[in-house]
């Protein structure tokens, strides 16, 4: 009968994953294990803080719902999302910067006509007009390309952290789709810096070890042509008091925008404004290649019923 010392222990359930059919997985479960017990090693882990992790993830788990995905939040908070997405896009060649996805690309994205409005309903937050084009890196148009975007309401929640999102449907998300010149825009609202959730053991652990829950204000998108790599991004508002400590770490320089404050009586397309409104133009420059388009998580829920 086998008995392991510390180190004997490793080794023994790195060769139990041997058999492991796909090279890949195998290689994953026994670089994972070999972190995990280097983990436990150097910490001295005690029986309690073991305890206390296991029923922590154990939480994490317990509060998701088709809608809402702690998990995700958690992998934000400690930076391995915005490294997943660091190690994947190390040579950007004139593309337009990633950053995280984040747990609200939830339900679905309609798709608008340009110069739709999705303000928040009973919103009090000022006009928005977003201008905006998306090409390849060599500055040629994308035509028909689909382009979700979501963001937050003025009063700092997503649609579907609200109560009303399950009667009245969503609100501040949408898809639009490029014209022949690789151009779309609409109407919303300037979106405010906001908490990331706080009810939940993520937002528990950011508050008890005296970390703010703040993102700086930002619109997503979500950039997705055949033939090129999709583009998970935001675009922040310059001058947001947050932008140097995101909690999730996600700004980059290159995405954030300088927003025009204006007062001129009619945006671009013509429409009225109610003064002062703002202007926020940005381009999107797409890599060619491939990759997978990540679905709202409420249909990848319901795939999986
Ligand atoms: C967001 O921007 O929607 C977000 C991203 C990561 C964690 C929480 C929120
Ligand atoms: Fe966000």
């Amino acid at each position: 009968m086998p008995q392991f010392s510390e180190a004997d222990l490793t080794a023994a359930v790195i060769k139990s994953f041997d058999e492991t059919p796909d090279p890949r997985v195998k290689f994953l479960l026994q670089e994972l294990v070999t972190s995990l017990h280097d983990y436990v090693r150097k910490t001295d882990l005690t029986f309690a803080e073991w305890e206390y992790a296991i029923d922590f993830l154990t939480r994490v788990g317990q509060k998701c719902t088709p809608i809402r995905q702690e998990f995700i939040l958690l992998s934000d908070v400690m930076g391995v999302s915005m490294l997943v997405d660091a190690v994947n896009h190390r040579e950007r060649g004139g593309a337009t910067e990633t950053t995280v996805l984040g747990p609200f690309y939830v339900g679905e994205h309609k798709q608008m006509p340009h110069g739709a409005d999705i303000s928040p309903r009973n919103h009090t937050g000022e006009k928005m007009f977003v201008q905006s084009r998306v090409t390849d890196i060599k500055g040629k148009p994308l035509a028909g390309v689909p382009v979700d975007v979501w963001h937050a309401d003025d009063d700092g929640f997503y649609d579907s952290q609200k109560p009303e999102y399950a009667t009245q449907g969503p609100t501040s998300r949408a898809r639009f789709v490029t014209d022949d010149d690789g151009r779309f825009f609409f109407k919303t609202i300037l979106p405010c810096s906001y908490p990331i959730p706080t009810d939940g053991p993520v937002g528990e652990m950011i508050m008890q070890t005296r970390r703010h829950p703040m993102r700086p204000a930002h619109v997503h998108f979500l950039v997705s042509a055949p033939g090129y790599e999709p583009l998970i991004t935001h675009v922040f508002i310059s001058g947001d008091k947050y932008l140097d400590s995101d909690v999730v770490f996600g700004v980059k320089n290159e995405l954030v925008a300088n927003v025009e404050r204006r007062t001129d009586p009619k945006m671009p397309d013509g429409t009225a404004a109610p003064a002062p409104w703002h202007l926020m133009t940005y381009e999107f420059h797409l890599k060619p290649g491939t990759g997978a388009v990540p679905k709202p998580m409420a249909a990848k829920v319901a795939e999986h019923a």
